[in-house]
């Protein structure tokens, strides 16, 4: 089973990243996850470009969440919204529809005490009219720079969380797609 993650910010301590890291760790055999680091290389979207034909960055992004059974993003909040750069990246994904009854686990990491929950109410809605099944595991890391150091997730009941989300994404995957 193939999981495919990214990470919406590029900062290089990112929380959101350390995120997606752990996942990775977290994924045993028969389960491997992909990190998609090219999210700041993709052009701006437009849509004359897209119909002339996407540039190569966005073709091959297209198809590594063509090819995964269930898809991670873990996004930071900006002004209540997501960051700008994974906003970018889904738009190119529009227009294929590659998240299309896929199941899509968000996750995302604040410092602050609402865990990003605004940016993640958007995301969530962004997805959804994309197609994609979002799962409601997804989950939200309130205070995450305390529980996040030396760039993976110390804290062991965050740990046990995001197995939570792990273990749900392998059962949608399963299922051919479950989510709310
Ligand atoms: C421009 C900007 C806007 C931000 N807005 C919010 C916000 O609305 N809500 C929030 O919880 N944190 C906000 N933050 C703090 C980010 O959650 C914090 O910088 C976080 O560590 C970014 O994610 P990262 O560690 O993955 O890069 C903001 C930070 C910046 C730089």
């Amino acid at each position: 089973m193939k999981f495919v993650a990214f990470s919406g910010s590029l900062r290089t301590k990112s929380l959101n990243t350390a995120v997606v890291r752990t996942a990775a760790e977290l994924c045993l055999p028969p389960v491997s996850m992909t990190i998609y680091e090219g999210l700041g290389q993709l052009p701006f979207f437009n849509q004359e470009v897209e119909s002339a034909g996407p540039p190569p960055e966005v073709m091959e992004f297209r198809a590594l969440l063509e090819s995964a059974d269930a898809v991670l993003i873990s996004s930071p909040e900006y002004a209540h919204g997501t960051s700008g750069v994974l906003k970018n990246g889904l738009e190119w994904v529009v227009g294929g529809g590659e998240l299309t009854d896929k199941p899509v686990a968000v996750v995302t990491a604040s410092p602050s005490m609402t865990g990003g929950d605004r940016a993640q109410a958007w995301l969530k809605e962004t997805l959804l009219i994309m197609g994609g099944k979002v799962l409601p595991e997804s989950l939200p890391i309130p205070l995450a720079s305390i529980k996040i150091t030396n760039g993976r997730v110390s804290d062991e009941e965050t740990r046990a969380a995001l197995q939570e989300v792990l273990a749900a994404m392998a059962r949608a995957a399963k299922e051919g797609g479950t989510g709310d």
